[in-house]
């Protein structure tokens, strides 16, 4: 079996695996369905520790060095997964990304910090840009877990019920119907009855009914790609 691997530039390396190595992703840690390979930026410094410069043109924050980065990227053995940069100016990450990703045999992810990375760096090697969402945090390493995470779940074998990954919110544009588990009653609150009732061809009904009225309520943009695909 491969194993996924993830190639990991950070400034940050005693952050990994963190809450990767938890639960279902960290059990598939150990049972080497993916690998974490972190690279330390730097070691790759030529001057204590030191990555990063003042911008070029003025401006505030530090950019990190491109020739610092070369030295780190320079040193993975596997060069042949495409490269992606943690940015919010990258496109908006999402589960379709994320399977994408999966198929391939794994992926090399650069985690910024301060104001972000030299550009030279980012044209000459075509790094895929990626922003997992319109806000601003303070690196690349908390993007990259989410990533991450999103990506090995949808590895083979790491989810024992492959059911439980057909049913989740942005399979076929809708997303996921409400839960309910013991107690049947709970604060004057029941569970509805239909869930209940053993008939399987109504449940199936019920939670398309509320996948369908939930998206259509809260995610106008998902429901027209719905409507469209059906
Ligand atoms: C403080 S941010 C830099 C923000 C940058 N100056 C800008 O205005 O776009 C530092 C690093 O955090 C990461 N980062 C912050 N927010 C992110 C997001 N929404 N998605 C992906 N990466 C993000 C990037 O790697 C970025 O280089």
């Amino acid at each position: 079996m491969k194993t996924w691997t993830a190639n990991v530039l950070t400034l940050f390396p005693e952050a990994y695996p963190g809450i990767l190595g938890m639960s279902v992703l960290g059990k598939a840690l150990e049972r080497r369905l993916w690998k974490l390979n972190l690279i330390d930026i730097k070691n790759f410094s030529k001057k204590n520790h030191k990555v990063d410069d003042i911008p070029f043109g003025g401006g505030t924050g530090m950019v990190i060095k491109p020739d610092v980065l070369d030295g780190a990227l320079s040193s993975i053995k596997n060069k042949k997964f495409p490269i992606y940069y943690l940015t919010p100016r990258g496109t908006k990450f999402s589960q379709k990304i994320a399977e994408k990703m999966s198929k391939h045999d794994g992926a090399t992810f650069l985690c910024g910090r301060y104001e972000g990375v030299d550009q030279r760096f980012i044209d000459h090697y075509k790094l895929i840009e990626i922003s997992i969402g319109d806000y601003i945090l303070s690196g690349g390493d908390l993007p990259t877990m989410v990533v991450l995470d999103s990506i090995i779940r949808l590895l083979p074998e790491v989810i024992s019920n492959k059911n439980a990954l057909d049913e989740e919110s942005f399979k076929n544009h809708l997303l996921e119907y409400p839960l309910y588990t013991q107690p049947r009653s709970w604060k004057n609150l029941d569970v509805p009855e239909v869930l209940l009732s053993g008939n399987h061809k109504k449940i199936k009904d019920w939670k398309i009914k509320q996948s369908e009225d939930i998206t259509k309520l809260r995610r106008p943009d998902l429901w027209k790609k719905y409507l469209k695909s059906k």
